[in-house]
């Protein structure tokens, strides 16, 4: 049986991820490491919380002794770090706490995997590493990176470091980069849940700008099965993109939403723009689909449905998260627009 150590676990892409390697991988015993900020959600995990391939644990990635524990003590082969604060508006109003956990988070847990020289070390990284894109051209692994946000510089200075820990100890690493994921459980602050709870609630839609700024949009589950592949299949040293060739522009994303839910367009409310927002995001995958074998299952159409289904049937789940904190957030954020 394999040992795995998830940090992030309990939050959007890090609990898909949990589910389907408890109910698809029966090899693998995944310790769950998560500080349970306000992303990280036990709900997405209830009726896992008992299995015995599971053990979750409360912890931050920045506590080096904690870590070390936890290696020692599951015999852990590999660590696979989804933890990190991910939201770029926070970063924008709120940086510290993104290079606490984005950075020395990282730099931590590279620490103690250099130390008990663990089989491998994957680091989830983003697509918004590599920057903003003109109209034309694609992101490849060869593209430099040119982070414009606090969020995407402090994920940017993890992979620096990640590569670092490779270069000078041998580290045996991966790193991948993803484009936009949207689904299940994902929390209703980014923009697919948001629009969709809003509209939901006959609530006004905001639009950054114009709205036609571009993102490429994945499925949860398909960016899942790719960071399983690299995990099982990837040479050490790799970074790989991972993208779903499903460009969009905010506005037809969320026109898709309103139609769907039979909601009138007059919900939407153009507002001040995000500060330094990227244009365009658009992923080359070819080295992950042609090296790994992978390619995405869900077409945007399909998963969108099915995203705005799950919302639909899950209200609890959502009433619930969209509470205290999330208030707070929402009136800071929009109350003055
Ligand atoms: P999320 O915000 O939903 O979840 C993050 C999780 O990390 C939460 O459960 C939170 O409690 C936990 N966490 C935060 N700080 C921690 C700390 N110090 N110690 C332990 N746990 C901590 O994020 P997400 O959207 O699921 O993103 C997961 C990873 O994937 C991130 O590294 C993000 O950069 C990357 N990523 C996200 C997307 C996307 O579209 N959401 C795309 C590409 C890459
Ligand atoms: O590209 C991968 C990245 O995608 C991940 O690394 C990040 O963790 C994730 O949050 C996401 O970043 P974005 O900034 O692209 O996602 P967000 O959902 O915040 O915004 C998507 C687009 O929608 C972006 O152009 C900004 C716009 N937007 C967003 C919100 C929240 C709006 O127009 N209105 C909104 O209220």
């Amino acid at each position: 049986m394999k040992k795995i150590l998830v940090t992030g676990g309990a939050g959007f892409i890090g609990s898909n991820f949990v589910r389907m390697m408890l109910s698809e991988h029966k090899d693998y015993f995944v310790v769950n490491l998560d500080k349970l900020t306000y992303a990280g959600n036990l709900e997405n995990l209830a009726e896992f919380m008992e299995h015995p391939n599971h053990k979750f644990i409360k912890g931050d990635i920045c506590d080096g002794g904690l870590i070390e524990k936890i290696i020692d003590e599951y015999r852990i082969d590999a660590i696979v770090n989804f933890a990190a604060e991910s939201h770029v508006d926070r970063s924008i109003m709120e940086p510290k706490v993104f290079i606490d956990t984005n950075i020395t988070g990282t730099l931590t847990l590279l620490e103690v995997a250099r130390n008990r020289k663990l089989e491998r070390f994957v680091q989830i990284s983003t697509d918004e590493v590599y920057g903003s894109l003109g109209p034309e051209g694609k992101f490849t692994e060869h593209t430099p990176l040119s982070p414009n946000s606090p969020y995407s510089a402090s994920k940017a200075a993890a992979d620096h470091l990640v590569c670092a820990f490779g270069h000078t100890w041998d580290l045996k690493y991966n790193i991948t980069r993803c484009s936009n994921n949207y689904g299940q459980y994902q929390f209703p602050e980014k923009m697919i849940p948001l629009m969709i709870n809003n509209a939901l609630n006959d609530k006004d839609l905001p639009v950054y700008g114009d709205g036609l700024y571009i993102r490429d949009w994945l499925y949860v589950n398909d960016h899942c099965t790719a960071v399983f592949k690299v995990l099982q299949k990837a040479p050490p040293g790799e970074i790989y993109n991972i993208g779903g060739c499903n460009e969009k522009t905010n506005i037809e994303v969320i026109n898709l939403i309103l139609n769907r839910l039979g909601k009138s367009g007059s919900l939407i409310k153009h507002v001040t723009d995000r500060p330094g927002h990227d244009r365009r995001y658009a992923i080359d995958a070819s080295k992950i689909i042609n090296e790994l074998g992978w390619k995405p299952s869900v077409s945007f159409e399909e998963g969108i449905n099915k995203t705005i289904d799950w919302y639909l049937q899950n209200s609890t789940w959502l009433d619930n998260v969209v509470s205290g904190d999330y208030l707070k957030y929402y009136e800071s954020m929009y109350g003055n627009r």
